[in-house]
């Protein structure tokens, strides 16, 4: 069965339970320096999808990431992680979902001064209390995950190409074995074919570790190739939610010219070719 006829089967399935849902935003409204940047938005996110979330620049998408994060904070709404409360869990409730999490943030780098190594092991040192050797071969595993060769350990940031560091900053996001990834535009400055390659690695992960991926994404490539479910944010809301074939036949104006526009066409008959 062809990727996109898969996608098409497996997102068949309308109602998921509640027990697949591993995110639930519900009526979130965020406000920045008093202007509205969300306005009652919902979401959910169910096990094992790739939703890819999409929308113009300055939309929100990052703000909404972050606020699911816990790292900006909303006027009103719920969040629940793993069918969780943030809002209402124990400290150790909330250390238990954060552990749970990988995140790939946008404007993310990797520390220069630590080793592709060091970097990944970041989020152990945070969270986990681990001799230093169990540290090392964790990271040389999720280093070889994200396929990369062993040597790049010891390398640093600045050794490396672009695709190696997002490879890197995808490594740090599953340091912990998490059940979802967030990753807010991770192919961002790649060339094409780096870009399909890594969009490749996240089909993968997705499909060997029983991985759900949040992906923010301006790319037309990767919403048509990697993801099973896209939203769209607009008007400060999920305005359409659905399958690229959901998104085709949208004639709401802004999805319209986003996915029926020369360049999604082309990459359309590609994909049904
Ligand atoms: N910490 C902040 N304080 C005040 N305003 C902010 C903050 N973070 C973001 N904003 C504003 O919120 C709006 C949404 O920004 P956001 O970064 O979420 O956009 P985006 O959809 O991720 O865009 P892009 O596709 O360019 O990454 C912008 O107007 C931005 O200036
Ligand atoms: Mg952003």
């Amino acid at each position: 069965m062809k990727l996109r006829d898969r996608k098409l089967a497996s997102t068949a399935v309308g109602n998921a339970d509640e027990g697949d849902i591993v995110l639930s935003a519900h009526d979130i409204t965020v406000s920045l320096d008093d202007k509205l940047i969300l306005d009652k938005l919902s979401l959910d996110i169910r096990r094992g999808e790739i939703l890819g979330f999409v929308g113009a620049s300055g939309a929100g998408k990052s703000v909404l990431l972050r606020t699911i994060l816990g790292l900006l904070r909303k006027q009103s709404g719920t969040i629940k992680l793993f069918g969780v409360d943030v809002d209402k869990a124990s400290d150790m409730e909330r250390l238990r979902v954060d552990m749970r999490l990988g995140v790939l943030f946008q404007h993310g780098a990797l520390f220069s001064a630590l080793t592709v190594q060091e970097n990944v092991q970041v989020p152990m040192r945070e969270y986990l209390d681990l001799p230093k050797k169990l540290m090392d071969e964790l990271a040389l595993l999720k280093i070889e995950l994200v396929g990369l060769p062993p040597d790049a350990a010891r390398k640093f940031p600045s050794e490396l190409s672009g695709g190696m560091i997002k490879r890197v900053a995808l490594a740090r996001a599953l340091a912990l074995d998490p059940d979802i990834v967030f990753l807010d535009e991770p192919t961002s400055g790649l060339d094409p074919i780096s870009a399909a390659e890594f969009d490749e690695l996240v089909v993968k992960l997705r499909d060997t570790m029983d991985l759900t991926v949040y992906m923010v994404t301006h790319d037309l490539d990767t919403l048509f190739t990697a993801c099973d479910r896209v939203a769209v944010l607009g008007n400060k809301k999920v305005l359409v939610e659905g399958t690229i074939d959901d998104m085709l036949k949208s004639e709401e104006p802004w999805v319209k010219s986003y996915f029926r526009g020369k360049r999604a066409r082309q990459l359309d008959l590609a994909a049904r070719a």
